[in-house]
């Protein structure tokens, strides 16, 4: 199957709509990573991404939608969920719901839940309007790769197997959605993601916010072709010392750093991550991608201390295979 990169516009959304109610899996930027949309009411069309992307089938999917009044066309709203929606929608929040008899099983796994989120990025809501279905979207990656914040990383995962990316440029965060469960009368943080824990218990302090097990998760993810390891510390001279003692090993090496490091520690095979979380964040992915490219095994420094401290160290140690 050709696989078509397209400029963001009106005749774009009709030609992947209609892709879309044909069946098809077609590729859209939000404002976190690139998603891979199918039509969430049709188990065939569903198939599609699964297939597409190797993903275990036992993975559910999250809806997608453009408008906060079509949640309850999915889905049932508790009082917990309510406060939410109503804060952080649309944006990089996904909040798992009681499902709908509509949403098929297998975009579920069979769950009586689904996860639901209104991207922010204009360019991914009037592609869903211009479907008129709620859409399943999980990243456009291959499944356990790093997720896609250009069209060329979906272009590098999914060629031949979709028929369309919609090119919308890099995704302004980079890192996923906040994945929170509402589906009962409390609220459990699954994912860590664009939207903070502190953002969250502002908002919903009245409601016991629980984390979910650390190592609930069994599935593999972000992981680059090569070994990579997160170097415990920000000091410039730890940072140096363990590079050489890889290259001495004879070992092609990467190096992600922040700025200051990457200014004093010029001349080593360094990507920058530039000055703060915010950038790291926006950047770690494409860096994962870039870095696999040029070596053997890929050193990245310590997150900075601040509200992304934990989302980075969450997809880094993912990355590290831990
Ligand atoms: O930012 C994002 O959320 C991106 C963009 C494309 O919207 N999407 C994304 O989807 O990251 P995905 O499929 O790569 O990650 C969604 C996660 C998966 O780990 C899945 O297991 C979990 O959400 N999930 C989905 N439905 C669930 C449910 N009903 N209950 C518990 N976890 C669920
Ligand atoms: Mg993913």
């Amino acid at each position: 199957m050709h696989t078509e990169i397209l400029k963001p516009c009106k005749a774009t959304y009709d030609k992947c709509a209609k892709l879309i109610k044909e069946g098809f899996a077609v590729a859209f930027p939000t404002e976190t990573v690139y998603g891979l949309g199918a039509n969430a009411l049709s188990d065939e069309s569903v198939k599609r991404i699964f297939e597409a992307k190797n993903r275990p089938c036992d993975n559910p999917l999250t809806v997608h939608l453009a408008d906060k009044k079509d949640i309850e066309l999915v889905a049932s709203v508790l009082p917990a969920a309510k406060k939410l929606i109503d804060s952080f929608m649309p944006g990089p929040l996904t909040v798992i719901l009681k499902k709908r008899k509509r949403i098929c099983a297998s975009a579920t796994a069979g769950l009586d839940t689904v996860g639901v989120r209104i991207p922010s990025n204009i360019i991914a809501r009037d592609f869903i309007k211009a479907c008129g279905l709620p859409i399943v979207a999980p990243s456009a990656n291959l499944s356990s790769r790093p997720s896609p914040t250009t069209a060329m990383h979906v272009y590098e995962d999914l060629k031949g197997k979709i028929p369309a990316i919609i090119d919308g440029g890099s995704c302004e965060l980079g890192i996923e959605s906040t994945i929170i469960d509402a589906s009962s009368g409390y609220l459990k943080l699954l994912r860590s993601g664009g939207i903070s824990e502190k953002q969250i218990i502002n908002v919903c302090g009245d409601i016991f916010l629980e984390k979910a097990a650390v190592k609930s998760d069994k599935y593999r993810h972000y992981e680059p072709k090569c070994p990579c390891i997160l170097l415990n510390s920000n000091d410039g001279e730890y940072i140096k010392s363990e590079y050489i003692k890889y290259i001495s090993q004879g070992k092609k090496v990467a190096l992600l750093c922040y700025d200051d490091n990457a200014k004093a520690l010029s001349g080593l095979n360094i990507i920058n991550l530039g000055k703060d979380n915010i950038s790291a964040a926006a950047m770690l992915f494409n860096a994962l991608r870039q870095a696999e490219s040029t070596a053997d095994i890929i050193l990245i420094e310590k997150p900075k201390e601040d509200d992304l401290e934990n989302v980075l160290l969450d997809r880094i140690s993912k990355a590290c295979g831990s």
